[in-house]
This record gives structure tokens, sequence and C-alpha cells, in this order.
């Protein structure tokens, strides 16, 4: 299972990714919001994280304005790895080298088709572990 949440400034590419996940037959978690009415991306980071903190997803996709409101939120919950990405191979290195467990987009920087590229290629992407390990268990310490 994939969350997804966006503020006001995200939701319309939010429910994009949406539609596109769902239509390849991914079971994704819809946490809102669910219109353009403005929303605190604190607020709309939160429940993501908790999703992706406490196992009900996997992984999970943001989105805000600009992705960088809510990622700089998202990355205040201990254990999340939050990436915002605005090209594939971000993507791609979020997740192998980074481990990240969300990723974060602009809803009004990144257009949809790139967002679908960008948001596939993160989901099919898999962490390499490795040197990539001992940095993130270094990551670990600075939580502490
Ligand atoms: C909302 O206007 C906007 O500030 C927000 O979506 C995001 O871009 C913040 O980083």
């Amino acid at each position: 299972m994939i969350a997804i949440g966006s503020d006001h400034g995200g939701f319309e590419l939010k429910e994009h990714i949406l539609k596109h996940l769902r239509a390849k037959g991914v079971l994704v978690k819809d946490f809102g919001v669910h219109s353009e009415a403005s929303a605190d991306y604190p607020d709309c980071a939160r429940p993501v994280c908790e999703a992706v903190l406490n196992g009900e997803c996997e992984r999970g996709i943001l989105v805000c304005g600009t992705g960088i409101g809510i990622s700089i939120a998202a990355n205040k919950f201990k254990g999340i790895r939050a990436a915002l990405c605005s090209d594939v191979f971000s993507a791609k290195m979020a997740k192998e080298h980074n481990n990240a467990n969300i990723i974060c987009l602009g809803g009004r920087v990144t257009g949809r088709e790139l967002a679908f590229m960008i948001v596939d290629t993160y989901m099919n992407a898999e962490f390499q572990g490795g040197r990539h390990a001992d940095r993130i268990k270094k990551i670990h310490q600075i939580e502490k």
C-alpha cells in the first residue's frame, strides 16, 4: 500500500498521481486533501508519515506547491527519509542510495507527465544496501 497526500498547492497533481497509480493496479491510500481549500502542509504531511512509520503503508508520496515545505515537515518525523524529487535520476537515487520512504513533488513545479515518470521510477527502484545502509545508520545516529 502506498500513502499519498498533499496540501492545496499539490492537490491537483496529487489527484493525477493517484489516478495514474490506481490505473496501474497499485494500491494507494489517499490521506487528502480533497479540495483546493487552503490547508497547512505540516498537517497534510503528518498522516502520510504516520502511515509509513506504523507500517500501514510501505512508501509515501507527498505534494505541496513546491514540494519544499512538505518535505521539510516530513523529515521532522523520526524514521522518515523524504526526498524532494523534480527529476527522474534523483527519484531513482532517492530509493537506491537513500532508501527514501517518501518522495515529495511540487505541484506548481513539475508537470504531470514528468511527475508520473518520477513516481514510476521511484516505485520501481530498490534500495542497494551496503555502504548506503551504513550511511543511513549515521542518519539514525543524528536522529538520536
Ligand atoms: C502554499 O501556498 C505553499 O506555500 C505550499 O504549497 C508549499 O509550496 C510550501 O512549501
